[in-house]
């Protein structure tokens, strides 16, 4: 039987279109899986951060990257890590509620050979692939230097503390005893509001309770600079403290700034959209450095319109 010409060039054409549709697909589909841990999303910080994330990741076809929120409990953040094991993914990208629980699931992974991107808090030891933050002892210290420069070198300050069992907490303090050293500055009253807003309104209500005069409050985030306004505003002293906090979202800390309502406020990135960028690296086999430092602004009213100033422009510390 003679087959027509037409009909050849016919079944000819059909399969082309079939296999390049298929290889198409194929090159659409992820590729690989990205398991993401956030130890919570109660605070806008941490939802802005998974936001950068989706936002780099949907420019990556390649990959999909699946979220878990260990609700601000470390333990089930801890499990979170052993189920994106158990489920294969190619690769762990977490943000740790506190340094110790989180080091022996993270080192079990990555002894696995899954590659962990530890994200804005670390944990202890080097068993991962990649930490990405800000210098958080700088942030301090850079807050400890504007603070003394602010008070003309005395003063009595508040500093409510961020989880102090978490390294920004540690660094935040350490790093602003370092940038106070040798000053007048009176740190009378200290405590560890956990990051939370509610908590720091609760210990600057006692600090008010104890204290007639406050000069300033170092608070180690912004949410927790906006709950001592909160506690300060309520006794009708809020315009006698100065509120310096960290974060300096664009739509919470640098809005406050703006308002007066804190005199500055310190910028830490989220990292977000530098940990997708970091993860296609390491999956498409390049090598990253073990640790990648984020830069960071300070915002206060005089500045903010044109955008903060880098704490490494100069005059500020390196
Ligand atoms: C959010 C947060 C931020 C802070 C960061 C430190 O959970 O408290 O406000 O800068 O974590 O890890």
């Amino acid at each position: 039987m003679k087959i027509p010409c037409r009909l050849i060039v016919f079944f000819l054409l059909s399969f082309l279109l079939l296999t390049s549709c298929s290889t198409k697909q194929k090159t659409d589909a992820p590729k690989f899986t990205i398991g993401m841990s956030q130890c919570n999303l109660g605070e806008p910080w941490r939802v802005q951060m998974n936001l950068d994330i989706k936002n780099e990741a949907e420019k990556h076809p390649e990959i999909r990257v699946t979220y878990k929120d260990a609700q601000n409990d470390s333990l089930k953040q801890r499990s979170q890590i052993e189920e994106y094991v158990n489920a294969g993914v190619d690769l762990i990208i977490v943000s740790p509620k506190e340094a110790a629980p989180l080091t022996p699931p993270v080192a079990a992974a990555f002894e696995k050979g899954i590659p962990v991107i530890v994200l804005d808090r670390r944990v202890l030891g080097d068993k991962y692939t990649c930490f990405i933050g800000a210098d958080n002892k700088k942030i301090g210290r850079a807050a400890g230097q504007w603070i003394v420069g602010q008070l003309g070198g005395s003063g009595q300050v508040v500093e409510l503390k961020g989880l102090m069992t978490s390294t920004p907490g540690q660094d935040r303090h350490t790093g602003f005893r370092e940038g106070t050293e040798g000053s007048d500055l009176d740190i009378m009253f200290e405590a560890d509001m956990k990051w939370l807003e509610p908590e720091a309104r609760k210990e600057m209500e006692s600090a008010l309770a104890r204290f007639k005069n406050i000069d300033l409050v170092y608070a180690h985030n912004d949410p927790g600079a906006h709950g001592a306004y909160l506690a300060a505003k309520a006794t009708g002293r809020e315009k006698e403290i100065m509120f310096v906090g960290i974060d300096a979202l664009p739509h919470e800390g640098q809005v406050y700034v703006k308002q007066g309502v804190l005199h500055a406020s310190f910028e830490y990135p989220t990292g977000g959209r530098e940990a997708i960028q970091t993860a296609l690296k390491i999956l498409n086999g390049e090598n990253v450095p073990k640790e990648i430092t984020l830069r960071s602004r300070v915002f206060t009213k005089d500045n903010i319109d044109q955008g903060g100033k880098w704490l490494d422009e100069e005059g500020e510390e390196k």
